[in-house]
């Protein structure tokens, strides 16, 4: 175990923004929620369950700048995707714009959307390694057209790692009309996230990564002018009573991962909040300095477009060699993330301050090092 979490010591775990270890303290109210649930499940899931969602969404509302009612839980931030994908309403030759940075469930999700509706799933390619922030406004604006209905803009990319200026995205295409998904899965607790500044027409964000609450466990927010045309695509019984009756019961689950969320902010904040999320770009930065210096990479981005997480090359690696080398880190019983992008191979560490080590990225580099000379 390391710390408070049920982390296997034997692995050296760099991977947080895939799946971050929840605490014990969060595992352990989320059982004392089971017990209550079991207790009378009939009273808690029918009669308490609204009010208890209600006084989680009035703690995670506020953490993420936004209004509790325009914020209802999801599982996770595909099923986010899936309930605005869902609640469009396209024609034959609309276009749904994307980067090639997207997550690539996202992606499917799209295509899978376009087929059914005849739209069109544009890809605005953006350079990796970047300059700058600028270049990634350039590369959307080339994307976006008078046919574009929706673009969906990752907050924290996936496969590089990058903070997208998100801002400045949304505003280029609110300024066209263009409504504007923002895929924030790894943003709740990761960066500052003030939905009322960013203007955005829809934000999923999941609180199971970088707030570390229970599996299952995320958010999703429309601007009030969608809230009444959200539809889950599991429908059942809240169909047109509004967001959370739609969104809060899609068929008997497990919501007790979901009521853990207000102490998983708790938890955040009593960690240093802001403090917090500093240390771990601190030490993702001193972690992405010494994996450049040991395998003699440079950094793929200015560290303003990166928070804790970074995306370097694996040298002399490519697409192809993707299972051996995955196989090989593993083999050590490392756990980082292998990711075939663009035609190469990148590795991604991630930095959650108050477990991992500097020392362990020193591990990391080890293997990597080894691997490049095979
Ligand atoms: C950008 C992005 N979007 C969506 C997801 C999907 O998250 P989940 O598996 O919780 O649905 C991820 C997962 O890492 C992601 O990185």
């Amino acid at each position: 175990m390391s710390g408070d979490r049920l982390l296997d010591p034997s692995w050296t775990f760099l991977n947080h923004g895939s799946f971050g270890s929840t605490p014990r303290p969060l595992l352990e109210l989320q059982s004392r929620w089971r017990e209550e649930m079991e207790a009378q499940p009939v009273l808690f899931l029918h009669r308490r369950l609204p009010g208890l969602l209600d006084e989680q969404r009035a703690v995670v509302a506020p953490f993420l700048g936004a209004d509790a009612e325009g914020l209802a839980f999801v599982r996770n931030a595909t099923t986010g995707v899936a309930v605005v994908l869902s609640s469009l309403e396209l024609q034959p030759g609309d276009e749904i714009l994307l980067t090639d940075h997207g997550y690539g469930a996202v992606a499917r999700a799209v295509e899978h959307l376009a087929r059914r509706s005849g739209a069109r799933v544009v890809v605005a390619p953006v350079p990796f390694p970047i300059e700058g922030p600028d270049a990634v406004q350039e590369a959307l604006a080339r994307g976006l057209s008078p046919r574009t209905r929706l673009c969906i803009l990752d907050w924290i990319t996936s496969p590089t790692a990058l903070v997208f200026p998100v801002h400045e995205l949304v505003a280029l295409c609110r300024a066209q009309g263009v409504p504007v998904l923002v895929d924030g899965a790894h943003t709740p607790g990761q960066v500052e996230v003030d939905l009322a500044g960013l203007g955005a027409d829809f934000y999923t964000g999941n609180l199971h990564k970088w707030l570390c609450a229970p599996k299952g466990t995320a958010v999703l927010w429309g601007a009030p002018r969608w809230r009444r045309s959200l539809h889950h695509p599991i429908v059942s019984h809240g169909l047109g009573l509004g967001l959370h009756a739609e969104l809060d019961w899609t068929g008997t689950d497990d919501p007790t991962g979901w009521l853990c969320s207000a102490e998983a902010i708790r938890l955040h904040r009593a960690a240093g909040g802001t403090a917090l999320r500093e240390a771990h770009q601190r030490l993702r930065s001193e972690a992405g300095a010494l994996l450049c210096e040991r395998l003699g990479l440079a950094a793929p981005a200015p560290e303003s477009m990166l928070a804790a997480m970074l995306t370097l090359p694996l040298p002399g690696k490519t697409e192809a060699d993707f299972v051996p080398v995955q196989a090989a880190i593993h083999q050590a019983r490392v756990e980082v993330p292998v990711i075939p992008w663009g035609g190469r191979l990148w590795f991604r560490i991630s930095a959650y301050s108050t477990y991992n080590r500097l020392e362990e990225y020193g591990r990391l580099a080890e293997v990597l090092a080894d691997l490049q000379k095979n």
